[in-house]
């Protein structure tokens, strides 16, 4: 049977009456929750609040989704907070796809009938009941990946965008959805296979419109930059082609001042948005150019690399490298969404793909010991290894969204990694750094009682097995712990370090004795 179309959103954005007409232009049948609710509860949803309270009500909403989770080919208009449950939505999700339509405040208060039938405005000030609501309430809105911005579009356009959107995604094989939790500026990330070839409709239903600056480096473009190209000018974006040179020699200041040139010229506005294709150096130049041209303007990151899939793309850090070190300069500045093509990753080189698994061997070391073991027996479970590191990171991010605590344990690998790869002049991958930075904080924390003996053997074995290197050539012990310290994750002087307690568990804000650090750095050391 063909999936469902379920329309979700705040109160005013128009579920109800676009439900309806897309129902009549498909010839299926429209389902509106509050009237399904209304029809068996033998009295209208008014009623239902005034008489039995908002739980009531909720308990039969969460009847009606169950209801309404088979794929039937219904068109499905939802309450305004029937999808505020995770349970609701999952099982609406079942039957089929979920777009969210969305307005801003000012739209909102105009399109309200000034009396009426809406329960939960009842008393007060209208329009500050109505701010309140939309306040506490548009986090979830904006975590669902498929949104029709309503604001200023007449319903025969928000249909438009709506059918192209439901014509293009429901093409796709289910992708899965995550959110990256920043409070205001949260996004959604979406992996799947064949998402490149949609995101003219999900940007242009997003309200994105107008120039586009596609900027990516002259490896991806070569695969992929047609395909978005492609999709972007269907939808009538005018795309504007950015290449830069392929690796992290590009994560400059000179390059990203020789971008904001080629974005002038190419006439980006405020308006317009960038669109980074590529891996993490291609995401951090181009989210750090976003987040500081004309003051900002929104951008979409299109993860092509699985170290980029996995960790780069999430959590809303952008930044260049100084000649002292790495990601120097940046900036917070979440992209609208991002978006993980896996067919991207049948381009991506072999030593790639491996650099990319030792940020999944963190991500496992941090909070998924059953992921580190899928990676230790060899899964090739692509999508299910992506999808269970994406939300390691997204949780501890969830927790500590702008770096005040618990996120350092993202860190783990990376205090003695970013010193070997910028001590290796970038030889080393930043993934096959961050392999041996593991290897070697996980000496310390043997040497620190914090982990049992045998687990760097463990982790060791670990990392030699998907092909990554687990000694460096000889680099000076002195370069690598000057550029460890002038790395920026340290307090007042003091690097701290992330360290492994065991599979899934890591001990943050760790001070660690100078001659320890050498002795593990000499211990992952092939001597001359
Ligand atoms: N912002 C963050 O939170 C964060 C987190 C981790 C890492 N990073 C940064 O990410 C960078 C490393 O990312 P990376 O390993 O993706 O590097 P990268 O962007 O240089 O990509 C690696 C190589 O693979 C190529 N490539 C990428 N996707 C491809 C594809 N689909 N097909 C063919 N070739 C492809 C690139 O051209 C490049 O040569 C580092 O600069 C690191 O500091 C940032
Ligand atoms: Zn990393």
């Amino acid at each position: 049977m063909e999936p469902n179309l379920i329309l979700t959103g705040f109160m005013g954005t128009g579920k109800t009456t676009v439900g309806r007409l897309i129902a009549q232009r498909l010839d299926r049948q429209f389902v509106d929750t509050d009237q399904w609710i209304g029809d068996r509860a033998g009295k209208t949803v008014q009623q239902i609040f005034a008489e039995e309270g908002e739980d009531r009500f909720r308990a039969w909403e969460a009847e009606a989704c169950e209801a309404l989770s088979e794929p039937q080919g219904l068109i499905i208009a939802t309450g305004g907070w029937t999808l505020g449950s995770q349970n609701n939505r999952e099982a609406l999700q079942r039957g089929g796809c979920v777009i969210c339509l969305w307005a801003e405040l000012d739209e909102i208060l105009k399109r309200l009938p000034q009396t009426g039938e809406r329960p939960l405005l009842a008393g007060g000030d209208r329009e500050v009941r109505v701010r309140e609501l939309l306040q506490k309430r548009s986090e979830v809105y904006r975590s669902f990946a498929w949104q029709v911005d309503t604001t200023k579009r007449d319903v025969a356009e928000v249909l438009l965008h709506v059918m192209a959107l439901y014509g293009s995604v429901s093409q796709l094989n289910d992708p899965d959805t995550f959110y990256v939790p920043m409070g205001e500026r949260g996004n959604a990330v979406l992996l799947g296979a064949g998402l490149l070839d949609s995101l003219g409709p999900v940007l242009s239903a997003r309200g994105l419109r107008g120039t586009v600056a596609l900027i990516s480096d002259s490896n991806v473009i070569e695969h992929h930059g047609e395909r978005v190209f492609r999709s972007l000018a269907l939808s009538g974006f005018e795309v504007r082609p950015v290449r830069v040179p392929a690796g992290e020699e590009s994560k400059t200041l000179e390059m990203a001042g020789g971008l904001y040139e080629q974005l002038v010229q190419g006439g980006l506005e405020r308006s317009g948005v960038i669109v980074a294709l590529g891996g993490g150096v291609i995401g951090d130049l181009s989210g750090f150019v976003a987040a500081t041209y004309l003051r900002g303007v929104p951008w979409v990151n299109c993860a092509t690399s699985l170290l980029a899939m996995v960790d780069a793309s999430l959590g809303g850090k952008t930044g260049v490298d100084l000649p002292s070190g790495k990601n120097l300069v940046g900036a917070f500045h979440p992209p609208l969404l991002t978006v993980s093509d896996l067919t991207t990753l049948h381009t991506l080189p072999e030593r790639e793909f491996q650099a990319g698994l030792a940020e999944v061997i963190k991500a496992g070391l941090i909070g998924d010991a059953e992921l580190f073991e899928m990676i230790e027996s060899g899964s090739t479970e692509v999508q299910e290894i992506i999808r269970r590191s994406i939300k390691v990171k997204v949780d501890v991010v969830r927790e500590d969204p702008f770096e005040r605590g618990r996120r350092a344990a993202l860190n783990l690998g990376h205090t003695i990694g970013h010193g070997l790869e910028a001590a290796s002049q970038f030889l080393l991958r930043h993934g096959e750094a961050i392999g041996i930075g593991l290897i070697a904080e996980a000496k310390i924390a043997e040497r620190l009682n914090l982990a049992s003996r045998g687990l760097s053997e463990h982790i060791e074995a670990v990392i030699a097995k998907v092909g990554l290197p687990t000694r460096y050539a000889y680099l000076e012990t002195d370069a690598i712990v000057r550029l460890m310290r002038s790395d920026k994750k340290k307090q007042l002087g003091r690097l701290k370090f992330a360290l492994p307690r065991g599979i899934g568990d890591v001990a943050i804000g760790v001070d660690v004795p100078d001659e320890l650090i050498r002795e593990a750095l000499e211990a992952v050391c092939d001597a001359p």
